[in-house]
């Protein structure tokens, strides 16, 4: 069986690496991976460092589509990824999540019917002002093979006239060959849960950022920013970051920045706040560090405060509280188990749950994601359907 794997954006190079390691590690003699890479992302730090670090097999090609609007970007990977099915003419297309390289990938597939296989599907934000919502509906509507992480992702399918039974297995023709038009859609966990238990041990020997950051035995709190919704509207940036300056009166703050918010605080915060921030001891902000790096410093973290998906999801891996900075959330388990508040961009609601997470740390982390073994699964499932065609 050959797959292409469409990869572009940080999380879905992090993601790829569970998939390539199975594939590996139990399917070498079935199945063949050619990786293409977007170039969605593409400095070292939010690309080429999870390469070099998670042991992915390097891209079979790079389009180096590079940044541009939601329309030239999409459309420049839409071509690039047609012609790249159309000469290696695979059993499956695999894509992840919701990002643009995602969109890219499912509409040049479904055109000239390649079957897509969707891994995170069903997640839904009921926010369309989001991009990643449209990228995930269409993803998701074009797929054949759509393997959703969570209750929440199989209720949304279903809703929407999924064919799915109680059991979280398609019960659409279970004989015939899924197709686009009769999809088949399974409950397997999360590939993200898969890669946190791999590397946790490993990201504990193989970094020294607690230590590099003078971090040991302090506790800090963990902040990840960068949906557009936040960085690109200068009152919710705002208000972020006055509530992580009145944070940082009693806590160190560890602050990764993505490179669309390392540009954007520069011209949608203002002075007198961006003079506290970059003056304050107690704000460390860094670059982007390695997903070991992240890890690391997950693991140590006292909270998590963020607006991205998968560091909502690995806080609860590692058993941190975690304030969201949205308005809602695709991962709802997290929130009903009571290890995560939605405080949006509100500088009143994030000290709010800061209060109560202080006070009351939460203590059990029910089972959501699986058990870590996603991509075996989901491998076992192609390689199924593909003998069915
Ligand atoms: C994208 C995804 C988002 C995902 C995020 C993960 C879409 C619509 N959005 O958002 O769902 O959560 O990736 O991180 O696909 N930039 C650099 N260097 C890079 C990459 C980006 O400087 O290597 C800067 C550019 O100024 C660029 C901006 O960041 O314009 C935004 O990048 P883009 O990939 O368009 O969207 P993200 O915000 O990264
Ligand atoms: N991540 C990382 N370095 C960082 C910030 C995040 O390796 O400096 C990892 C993080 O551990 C998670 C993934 O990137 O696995 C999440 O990606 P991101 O927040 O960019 O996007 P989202 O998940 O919101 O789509």
């Amino acid at each position: 069986m050959k797959l292409v794997t469409i990869i572009g954006a940080r999380p879905q190079i992090i993601k790829a690496a569970a998939l390539s390691r199975a594939i590996r590690n139990h399917y070498a003699d079935q199945i063949q991976e050619v990786i293409v890479h977007t170039g969605q992302h593409y400095d070292d730090n939010m690309s080429q460092v999870f390469f070099d670090e998670l042991q992915i097999p390097r891209p079979d090609y790079n389009l180096h589509v590079g940044s541009a609007s939601h329309g030239v970007q999409t459309a420049r990977m839409t071509e690039g990824i047609e012609a790249l099915l159309i000469k290696e003419k695979p059993d499956f297309i695999v894509l992840y999540g919701d990002t643009n390289s995602t969109l890219a990938g499912a509409v040049a597939a479904a055109k000239i019917h390649v079957p897509i296989v969707h891994i995170e599907a069903g997640l839904r934000s009921f926010n369309k002002s989001m991009p990643e919502e449209i990228n995930r509906i269409v993803c998701d509507h074009c797929s054949t093979l759509l393997f959703t992480p969570t209750k929440a992702g199989l209720e949304n399918l279903k809703r929407e006239g999924f064919p799915v039974d109680e059991s979280g297995v398609s019960t659409s023709s279970t004989t015939a060959a899924p197709t686009i038009d009769n999809p088949k859609v399974y409950h397997c966990g999360d590939i993200m849960y898969d890669n946190s238990l791999h590397f946790a041990d490993i990201a504990e020997e193989k970094t020294d950022i607690i230590q590099r950051l003078e971090l040991k035995g302090k506790p800090f709190i963990l902040a990840t920013i960068h949906r557009d919704s936040n960085t690109d509207h200068p009152e919710r940036l705002g208000a972020i970051f006055d509530a992580l300056i009145e944070l940082s009166k009693e806590k160190q703050i560890v602050l990764p920045l993505h490179p669309r918010t390392a540009k954007l605080l520069k011209t949608n915060l203002n002075s007198e706040k961006q003079t506290l921030v970059f003056s304050s001891p107690n704000i460390k902000l860094i670059p982007p560090v390695s997903f070991l790096e992240m890890i690391a410093l997950e693991r140590h973290a006292q909270l998590v405060m963020t607006d991205s998906g998968g560091v909502q999801k690995e806080a609860y891996f590692f058993k941190k509280p975690c304030i969201i900075l949205r308005p809602e959330t695709e991962w709802v388990e997290i929130v009903q188990t009571g290890n995560a508040i939605l405080a949006d961009a509100d500088e009143s609601r994030i000290m709010q749950a800061w209060a109560h997470f202080k006070d009351c740390p939460p203590t059990t982390f029910p089972e959501i994601f699986g058990d870590g073994h996603a991509a075996e699964f989901m491998l076992k499932q192609m390689l199924l359907a593909n003998s069915n065609k």
